[in-house]
């Protein structure tokens, strides 16, 4: 009964390493609201992890499970949302392969996406079909279960726009049968990393992570980039740019104090290592409350198994009927038996 009065939303990340910061802000946190109102699936994109790591599929398995664990201790409710992994269901594959017709090669090189992070991990020669066709399996993760909604920042957004001309042409070609999906575009952006240049990142080693111990967090915090021309105590320092208020801004609920440290800050008198000290509270307060989460369940991890199975189950569901209408749709459901 609820499933078809919510609206569906997919979302997902590639389990190369550890969620931090910069996904808590990004997405988790908003995975966290959105659950009581919509019917959230949430995919553990191995496949498209494996898209630039078919040398190292270790990487992947390993990082699975604390991935989902890191789910659960933000409060990603198994009962309201549902975590699955994309290579165990192969319907994902399958329409995958229907949808690699109906794009064209000009098509995705002239996607930005795409473009931007061929530039970044320096592909030329070495580009993996896989790797350059991943917008399309992505189109498949969205469109298998018919997401109305997919939350994602403003660089994800053609990624969107891909999808539903996929979507149209399938229904123009077939029968109208897949649903064109919208953006819901985080108004929290990316988050700085903890050395102030780049964005959080695993591979940049800049990131604080949820399952970081509190003695790693305050180490971190202590080495943040703040305004390096602000040497002593006394001088006037300066906030843009300055990653630590940028986190305090993300992060503390009390924001007259924030005011408050911001003038001072700028005036002359407050030292970095006070503001340090006191965005350490305010992360602390923060993750408390997760890393008391994760222990409860990393106690007893069959049971986050049988969440991820159980997801797995209830997201297979949903892709048999989606398949099964797709093969209809094309024709190719012969003898009727798929
Ligand atoms: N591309 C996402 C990431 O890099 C993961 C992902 C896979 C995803 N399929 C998706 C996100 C579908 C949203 C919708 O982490």
């Amino acid at each position: 009964m609820e499933k078809q009065t919510k609206k569906t939303i997919l979302t997902g990340d590639r389990p190369t390493g550890p969620l931090h910061l910069g996904h808590y802000v990004g997405s988790l946190k908003s995975r966290v609201e959105l659950q009581d109102s919509y019917n959230q699936f949430i995919i553990i994109a191995d496949l498209q992890a494996l898209t630039d790591n078919a040398d190292n599929p270790k990487k992947i398995s390993d990082n699975i499970m604390g991935v989902v664990l890191d789910y659960l201790s933000v409060g990603i409710d198994p009962k309201k949302s549902t975590i699955f992994i994309q290579s165990m269901i192969p319907e994902l594959a399958e329409l995958t392969m229907y949808f690699l017709n109906l794009v064209t090669v000009a098509r995705l090189q002239r996607n930005p996406t795409v473009k931007e992070e061929i530039k970044q991990k320096d592909f030329t020669e070495s580009l993996p079909v896989g790797f350059f066709t991943y917008p399309i399996s992505q189109a498949a993760d969205i469109t298998l279960f018919k997401a109305d909604l997919v939350p994602t920042g403003e660089d994800q957004l053609p990624m969107i726009e891909q999808t539903n001309e996929i979507v149209r042409k399938f229904n123009r070609l077939y029968h109208p049968v897949l649903v064109e999906a919208e953006c819901l575009v985080s108004q929290t952006g990316r988050l700085t990393g903890i050395d102030g240049k780049n964005k959080m990142s695993k591979s940049l080693g800049n990131a604080i992570y949820l399952s970081d111990t509190p003695k790693k967090v305050e180490k971190k915090v202590m080495s943040m980039y703040t305004d390096p021309g602000h040497l002593r105590v006394e001088d006037p320092g300066k906030i843009a740019g300055n990653t630590v208020f940028e986190y305090l801004d993300a992060f503390a609920t009390d924001k007259e104090t924030v005011e408050k440290m911001k003038k001072d800050y700028k005036k002359g008198g407050l030292g970095d290592v006070v503001v340090k000290k006191y965005l350490l509270n305010v992360l602390e307060e923060l993750l408390t409350p997760i890393r008391k989460r994760r222990a409860e369940y990393e106690k007893d991890l069959d049971k986050v198994e049988k969440i991820i199975k159980q997801g797995n189950a209830r997201a297979q569901e949903v892709a048999k009927q989606t398949i099964h209408e797709v093969r209809e749709a094309m024709g190719i459901n012969y003898f009727g038996e798929n």
